[in-house]
């Protein structure tokens, strides 16, 4: 914050998202009886050649600015990874990629703190410190120790995970079922090959049913690449394998990834899922 004429500026390769951040920001503040102070207020998001893209700036964005205000102490969230999409109310909305978010402020021994609707999911990146707060006035009364947060609750769900029928429903087949098990029971890749209406995508879709369970780190892998698609259902572990039917038509890009984000993914999965333990109950 500078003096000078009034601006709110956002700069590092911000995205339409990012930089509308400003106006949620401003409306988040203003429905806490708080002002923007009339001076030249500049974002800076680091490193600055990199594209910014996404919702889950706003909360880190308001943060910064109301600890510049003086409104909360600067070493209340210096010590935590913060995201989070604001209301233009003030409360904190669900974002994508808490999972990882957390696994990553969990190796470098700060907290996290995420949306209400995130908090569950944050949990299964081990033990860290948690703020899961539904508005913005929650955390400032958090911070000001009026009401403490709790830590949010563990849930469990395999919604996502739509049951595909059983082997045991298709009839005759019996090579074509002989070589699905040897597949699942040796993790081998298969090829399937026939006339249309021979059943292929009905084989296909009941292999995840006599593949094993996932292991823990397989469970932790799944939910961060569904958690970073958006695709979680609140605070879930997916457990059972997913099955995915792309269409026959799809690109290879589509089909195993590309760009920048597959190359984050793909780090975050070597660094992280090795050092994390999962407990089932
Ligand atoms: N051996 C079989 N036992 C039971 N139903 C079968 C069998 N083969 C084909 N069907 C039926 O035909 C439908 C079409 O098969 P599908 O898997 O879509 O074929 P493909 O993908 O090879 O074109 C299946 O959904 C199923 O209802
Ligand atoms: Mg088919």
């Amino acid at each position: 914050m500078a003096s000078g004429l009034p601006a709110f500026t956002v700069v590092g390769l911000p995205d339409k998202a990012v930089s509308e951040a400003r106006e949620r920001v401003r409306s988040a503040l203003s429905a806490m009886g708080l002002a923007l102070p009339p001076k030249r207020i500049t974002i800076n998001l680091a490193p600055a050649d990199l594209l910014k893209e996404g919702s889950h700036f706003d909360l880190p964005i308001a943060l910064g600015i109301l600890a510049e205000m003086d409104v909360i102490g600067h070493d209340d969230i210096e010590r935590f990874l913060v995201l989070g999409e604001l209301g233009l109310d003030g409360s904190i909305t669900k974002v994508g990629g808490v999972l990882p978010a957390a696994m990553e402020a969990g190796m470098q021994e700060c907290g996290i703190i995420c949306p209400n609707a995130n908090g569950a999911e944050a949990l299964w990146a081990g033990d860290l410190e948690i703020l899961a707060p539904v508005s913005l006035v929650a955390l400032i009364n958090h911070f000001k120790g009026t009401q403490i947060l709790p830590r949010p609750i563990r849930r469990d769900t395999d919604e996502i995970n739509d049951f595909h029928g059983d082997l045991r429903d298709i009839k005759g087949q019996e090579s074509a079922k002989r070589a699905l098990e040897i597949a699942a029971a040796g993790g081998h890749n298969l090829l399937m090959s026939g006339p249309p209406g021979s059943g292929k995508s009905m084989l296909a879709a009941r292999l995840p049913g006599i593949l094993p369970d996932l292991d823990a780190r397989q469970a932790l892998e799944t939910t961060v690449i569904h958690s970073v698609s958006g695709m979680l259902p609140e605070g879930g572990l997916i457990r059972t394998r997913p099955f995915r039917q792309p269409h026959h038509s799809a690109s290879m890009p589509a089909l195993v990834g590309g760009g920048c984000h597959f190359q984050q993914l793909l780090r975050l999965n070597n660094n992280c899922c090795d050092n994390l333990y999962v407990e089932f109950t």
